[in-house]
């Protein structure tokens, strides 16, 4: 007695069910999903972040990023020429700064000399067309891993957003184009705009990392930058809540009223519905963050043959221009030029 499923089956036929509309038609063929797809992505929304250490030709290995490498000035330098050359149109630059330099407010980072500023210095002078966006954030130079100044277990804003301010005004003086403060203090949008204009730095822009939310896809960052070791509890009393989408359209509103250019939403993929909020609401240039744990997930997942690697990580992209995404900082972003050129 097998189950027949012309038995089974209801009493309408699929043209009475769908009224004769079939979805399907415009997906036979190849030719036909080109015309109809809807969102595409090209090498003009990429960021490439890279990783920046002391010394010359050196190019360490991050265990937790396979396939990402701390890159020595010089080497980053030639990493911008290649980025340049495949048409990336920016580069972010985050430093892994020498154990003996980190103190308690992070105060190598008002070296016009340091690590980040040389830099910025060497990459305009060999790829003078791409631009140069930094993170004016504490936690490469603070010995406690905070994004912040600790003042009695505490992170004390006001105090924090003088010193992040007078660092971006050394980025920009240093070559940067943009600057991207991370740090999520109250106000510093609105303190480094006005400090940028006062310093002849109108045309610097501002991207704010307008919902930055506490995260564990943060984890391979710290063991690239050096932090991973040193960060003395944790980042929630400035980073957004998880749990938290209101809260994340309040931030950004605030940095677009202070004068940020550009928001982002950090991490990426988790954050897809935060990215299609503020896209809708504010109607401004959005950006993600498709962070370390993110590609670390991505390339586990690959290095095992769980996943097709290659089609995860542009799947992955599109779903940010799918959200509303006007460009992605993606370690991806050589490999994914290299691709879409080929
Ligand atoms: C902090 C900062 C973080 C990242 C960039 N800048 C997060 C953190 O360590 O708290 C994360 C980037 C990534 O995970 O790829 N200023």
């Amino acid at each position: 007695n097998k189950f027949s499923a012309a038995k089974a089956a209801g009493t309408r036929t699929v043209d009475e069910i769908t009224g004769s509309r079939r979805l399907r038609r415009m997906r036979k063929a190849g030719w036909s999903r080109r015309l109809v797809q809807e969102n595409r992505l090209t090498v003009d929304d990429l960021i490439w972040p890279i990783f920046v250490v002391e010394g010359t030709n050196v190019r360490q290995p991050i265990e937790a990023m396979p396939g990402v490498f701390r890159l020595s000035v010089d080497l980053a330098a030639e990493e911008a020429e290649r980025a340049a050359r495949l048409g990336i149109p920016a580069i972010a630059t985050f430093p892994n700064v020498e154990r003996s330099l980190r103190d308690q407010t992070g105060s190598a980072i008002l070296d016009p000399d340091n690590l980040i500023n040389r830099a910025t210095r060497a990459i305009k002078a060999a790829a003078p067309d791409i631009g140069v966006i930094t993170d004016a954030a504490l936690d490469p130079f603070t010995s406690h891993g905070h994004d912040g100044i600790v003042r009695d277990g505490v992170i004390v804003n006001d105090e924090t957003v003088g010193q992040v301010t007078a660092a971006a005004v050394l980025q920009a003086a240093a070559g940067a184009d943009i600057i991207a403060p991370s740090d999520m203090m109250d106000g510093r949008i609105g303190a480094i705009r006005d400090a940028l204009d006062a310093n002849g730095f109108q045309d610097v822009a501002i991207m704010s990392y307008a919902t930055k939310f506490h995260s564990a896809f943060y984890g391979p960052y710290r063991e690239a930058i050096g932090t991973a070791g040193l960060l003395q509890g944790d980042k929630k009393t400035y980073y957004l809540d998880h749990a938290n989408s209101d809260e994340a359209v309040r931030e950004a509103e605030q940095d677009l009223a202070e004068g940020a250019d550009m928001i982002m939403v950090k991490p990426g993929l988790p954050y897809l519905d935060i990215i299609r909020r503020l896209k809708d609401e504010f109607a401004m240039p959005t950006f993600a963050y498709q962070v370390s744990g993110e590609y670390a997930m991505i390339e586990a997942a690959a290095a095992n043959g769980w996943i097709d690697g290659e089609r995860a990580m542009l799947e992955s992209l599109l779903a940010f221009k799918r959200a509303g995404c006007d460009g992605i900082l993606t370690y991806f972003a050589p490999r994914v030029a290299e691709l879409l050129k080929g």
